[in-house]
This record gives structure tokens, sequence and C-alpha cells, in this order.
């Protein structure tokens, strides 16, 4: 009877200390969401306003997104500034009296960079880039960079893309410790949220409701599934926890793209003809969301994997790093994590937002 007592008096005490790190370090701080007005931008941007933050700039293109997520969050803690950070002057200004970044502006939908790989590469390197070089300028303390699973092993442009910009990410980190300055660069990759713009789930909702044929690249395809919620969950823990040059993976569930379509289905109750039209180009079987050489040195906790950046400097016959000799390991892929079974996956997607409000449309 004691310990539960006293378990329970240990765990709120780890709770209320957790709460007090959280409310001062979001506490009068600037913060800055480079692609703000997108699924994750506009997530966090609704948690940033539950904290005592003094101000939130969201940065991107679109005057008509800025103007409709103005109108739905009404707070003037909040800034809109148009800008590409393909343009390093727009980068540095909004940059100025900035705390803390995210830089979740991307090109992030596969055909798409298939077919204009260098506009890709524009906004996804080269912007990036800039975003980095204008906040270590302004002094910004911590800057996250959101990535993706198609970074690793990368097959097609947009992953290529990627994986270029968390090398500049991990390049300029490197330059972070050699030049002491007092910045930190983290890395958050994820795999597929939900129902976020243009993802696989709204496309065939889309066609449930259109009473249309469900188009399948390959049933037997498995992509990780994360919510919203989920990613912002990551991008904070790297906020809270990274230490310069880190990247944090979130630990996911995955499932075949036959059973989404199928368990979507399900639960609008509808008798759709699911039609196979092979893989579109740059398409993977299954994601992988760490190799196996970074799992070598990741370090794993309930929800998260860290990676610790190899921020040694170029001259290696100089360094003993005899610990950091790579170990057997299994990439973490979408097809050797825990799959789910088609009940599962109806009680999971029955929980997003986005259905639950479809549902209700109907
Ligand atoms: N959604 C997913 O399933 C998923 C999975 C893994 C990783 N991620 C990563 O998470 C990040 C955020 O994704 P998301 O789902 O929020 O994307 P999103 O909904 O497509 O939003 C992208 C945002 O970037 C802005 N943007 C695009 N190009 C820009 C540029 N050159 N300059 C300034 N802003 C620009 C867009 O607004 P404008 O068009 O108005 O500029 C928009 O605000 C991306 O890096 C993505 O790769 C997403």
């Amino acid at each position: 009877m004691f310990l539960v007592y006293y378990s329970f008096l240990i765990l709120n005490y780890i709770r209320q200390v957790l709460y007090y790190i959280i409310t001062y370090m979001f506490s009068n701080k600037t913060f800055l969401i480079s692609g703000g007005t997108g699924s994750f931008g506009s997530r966090m941007l609704k948690n940033l306003i539950k904290t005592k933050v003094k101000e939130i700039r969201i940065f991107s293109r679109d005057e008509k997104k800025q103007e409709d997520l103005r109108r739905s969050i009404n707070d003037k803690r909040v800034n809109y500034i148009i800008g590409d950070i393909r343009d390093y002057h727009s980068t540095l200004s909004c940059t100025k009296n900035v705390d803390y970044v995210f830089q979740a502006a991307a090109l992030k939908q596969v055909p798409t960079c298939e077919f204009f790989p260098l506009e890709a590469y524009k906004t996804n390197v080269i912007g990036t880039s800039n975003i980095i070089d204008a906040s270590i300028y302004n002094k910004v303390k911590k800057i996250i960079i959101l990535s993706t699973d198609k970074a690793v092993y990368p097959i097609n442009a947009m992953g290529i893309s990627k994986a270029m910009m968390e090398k500049v990410a991990i390049s300029k980190a490197r330059e972070i410790n050699l030049k002491k300055i007092n910045c930190a660069i983290c890395i958050t990759r994820y795999g597929n949220v939900m129902s976020s713009r243009g993802s696989l789930i709204p496309f065939l909702i889309k066609k449930i409701f259109k009473n249309e044929d469900l188009t399948l690249t390959d049933p037997s395809m498995t992509r990780f599934l994360m919510s919203l919620e989920e990613s912002v969950e990551l991008v904070k823990e790297a906020l809270k926890n990274g230490k310069n040059g880190d990247t944090f993976i979130q630990k996911s569930p995955a499932a075949t793209i036959d059973n989404i379509a199928k368990a979507l289905l399900k639960i609008f109750k509808k008798k759709n003809k699911i039609r196979i039209i092979g893989p579109r180009h740059g398409e993977k079987l299954h994601e992988s969301l760490c190799t196996s050489e970074e799992m070598s040195k990741s370090i794993s906790s309930k929800k998260f994997f860290r990676i610790p950046a190899d921020l040694r400097n170029i001259n290696y016959d100089l360094h003993n790093k005899k610990n950091s000799i790579l170990k057997k390991k299994e990439a973490y892929s979408s097809d050797n994590t825990r799959i789910l079974k088609l009940n599962e996956l109806i009680v999971l997607l029955k929980k997003q937002d986005y259905i639950i409000k479809k549902l209700n449309q109907i």
C-alpha cells in the first residue's frame, strides 16, 4: 500500500518537474515556424499558443494559407511573415531576435519532386541551408530541422534532397561545435503522418466519398503511421533534450496500404472497388526510418531513437574512437516494426481528428 502511495507521489513529482521545464523553456521565448501554414506548422502553432510564449512567427509564401490560419487563430502573439526560404535575405529578417526555429518548409510530395528535382533541391537543401545560416547569424539557440523516412536509403528526388538537407545540417552542426558557437541543430525524422495534406488517407477518403475506385500502387507496400500530434511531440522532444547534431526518430507502427484502404472502407461502411495501378516513380515497397549504421549507435527510449552525430573533424587519424565501431544491426523499417492488423488499424484510424470530422459529415 505504502509502495503504491509513494510511487504515485514520485510520479506526480516527475510530472510537475516536466511541466515546469516545459513552461520555462517556452515562457517569454520567440519561435519561428518556417512552413508554419502547413500540417505540422499549424498544429505546432496550436500547441505553442497554449503556453506563455512571447511571439510565434509563421513564415511561408502563400498569403491565402496565411489568411486562413490568421482567421482561425486569434492571438496577437502570432505574426505572419511572407517569404521564401530560398531567399537568404527573407530568412535573415525573420530569424532576428528568435530563440527557437522549427524548419518545416519543404517540397514533400514524391511525384512533384520526381518531375522537378531541381525545385526540390532549391527548397529542401538551399532553403534549409539559408534558414540555418540566418539563424546562426542571428544567434538562435536551437534549430530543429524536420526530415522524413524518405531521406533514409533514398531512391527518389524528394528523399535525396532531404538526405542532402540532413547532411548540410550535420555539417553545420560540426562547424558550430568547432567554432564553439552557442547554438544547436537537431534533426527529426518521421514517417507518414496520417491524414496530412496530400497524403494517402485524405486521397482515399475523397475517392470513397465520390464512389470512385480506390487506386493503390502496390497493396503489399508498408508505411509507418503516426499522428500529427506525435510529430509535434517528436519536435518538442528534440527541443527539450537534443544536443547539437542529434537526430531524433519516432518509433511507429506500420501498415500495408491494402489494409489502410480496407480499414477506411469498413470505417465509412462503403464498398468501393480497390484497383491496383502499379508503383509511381520513385516509390519504395518499404520505408526505413533508421539505417543499420545509425541503429548501431542509436540510443533507444520508449518512444524515440536518438542518434548522436559524429562531430569529429576531417583529420580521422588524430581521433581514437574505438568505441564507435559498428555493430551489426538491422535497419529500422516499415516491414520490421510492428505491423498493425486490420482491426488494430481501424481502432487507430477512428481516433484521428480528420476521420472523426469526416465521419461527422456523413
Ligand atoms: N506530412 C508528412 O506525412 C510528413 C512525414 C515526414 C516528414 N514530414 C516533414 O515535415 C515537414 C512539414 O510537413 P507538412 O506535412 O507540414 O508539409 P505541408 O503541409 O506541405 O506544409 C509545407 C509548408 O511549407 C511552406 N513552404 C513550402 N515551400 C516554401 C518555401 N520555399 N519558403 C517558405 N515556405 C515554404 C508551405 O507554405 P507555402 O506553400 O505557402 O509557402 C507550407 O506552409 C516537412 O519538412 C516534411 O518533409 C512530413
